[in-house]
């Protein structure tokens, strides 16, 4: 197994600057790679945001809130990863900018580099193809939000290495995850199940002509979910939802996997969810 004590991570949105923040908070030296210093420069600060919360809360010293802001160095430059043991991606869900990414990184790398991407619909076997070591690409698929959710799916490709399996395992048990270990299928394991039914409780709004505000409190209070499904698909983003949805009915063709018209017609409207301030709820 390769002894990670240097990681990156490519793309530092939601998704991103929570795994970012796991690595700092785990005592890893990290560098996040944004495609503008502005954008690098929003995302510690959303990170240091998050662990003064903790401090003020009694959930962590200053000192080692600080410690672990100081362990973040942001780069624009894919070069910065050159001496890192793990990277792990979390770029836009476009396949071409994914193959491009992991070809580069594959040329700039260690032979004993792992190579992750956090990937939640697409192959992890087409992206690690883009690369002359498909062996050392795995899949780290962590959930939003990464900082809260314990859990991390480690995906094996058709050609990962056994050893670059168990790297990605025992780093995301050493950022304090559930890891479970799964195959390349489309939507591993729990967007399998969890598109699809968050596909359906959109439709049921329409079905049973019941508010957001209602099926929210019903799964709730009904089936003890600890956020309502219009409340998570507006956290998810309506956009990366529909991607996943087209992305997993393209390669299963189930109808329920099909994103439901109604969420269509709020990403084509730009209501997005929490990010974009408006979704199935209004956000300050
Ligand atoms: N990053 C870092 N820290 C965060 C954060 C974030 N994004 N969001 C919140 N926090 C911190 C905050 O400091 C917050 O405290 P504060 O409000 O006092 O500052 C603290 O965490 C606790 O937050 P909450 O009080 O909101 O925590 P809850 O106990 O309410 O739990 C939850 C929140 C864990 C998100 C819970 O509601 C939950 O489990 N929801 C379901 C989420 C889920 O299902 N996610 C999966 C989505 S699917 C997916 O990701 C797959 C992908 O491929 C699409």
């Amino acid at each position: 197994m390769t002894t990670v004590r240097k990681v990156g991570v490519v793309g530092l949105g939601a998704m991103g600057a929570g795994i970012a923040q796991l690595c700092v908070e785990a005592g890893v030296e990290t560098v996040g790679r944004e495609v503008t210093a502005e954008l690098g420069e929003a995302a510690r600060e959303r990170i240091a945001h998050f662990l003064t919360r903790k401090v003020e809360k009694g959930r962590l010293e200053q000192a080692e809130r600080d410690a672990a802001v100081g362990r973040l160095a942001l780069t624009t430059e894919l070069d910065a990863f050159a001496d890192c043991h793990l990277v792990i991606e979390a770029i836009v869900e476009e396949l071409p900018a994914k193959l491009e990414l992991f070809a580069e990184l594959d040329r700039l790398v260690a032979p004993d580099a792992v190579l992750a991407t956090n990937t939640s619909a697409l192959s992890v076997t087409e992206i690690a193809a883009a690369t002359e070591h498909a062996e050392r690409v795995v899949g780290m698929h962590f959930f939003n939000p990464a900082p809260l959710m314990p859990l991390v799916e480690i995906v094996r490709a058709e050609l990962s290495s056994d050893d670059a399996v168990e790297t990605a395992y025992a780093f995301g048990e050493r950022l304090g995850k559930h890891p479970i270990r799964c195959h390349d299928t489309p939507g591993f394991v729990v967007n399998r199940v969890l598109i699809p039914l968050l596909n359906d409780c959109v439709r049921v709004l329409d079905e049973a002509r019941v508010t957001p505000e209602d099926l929210d409190a019903g799964m709730r209070h009904g089936a003890g979910w600890p956020m309502g499904p219009c409340t998570l698909v507006d956290l998810v983003g309506i956009d990366v939802h529909v991607h996943a949805s087209e992305a997993l009915y393209e390669k299963l063709r189930e109808p329920r996997m099909a994103p439901p018209p109604r969420l269509v017609a709020m990403r084509n409207a730009g209501l997005l969810g929490r990010k974009s301030g408006r979704g199935f709820y209004v956000y300050d």
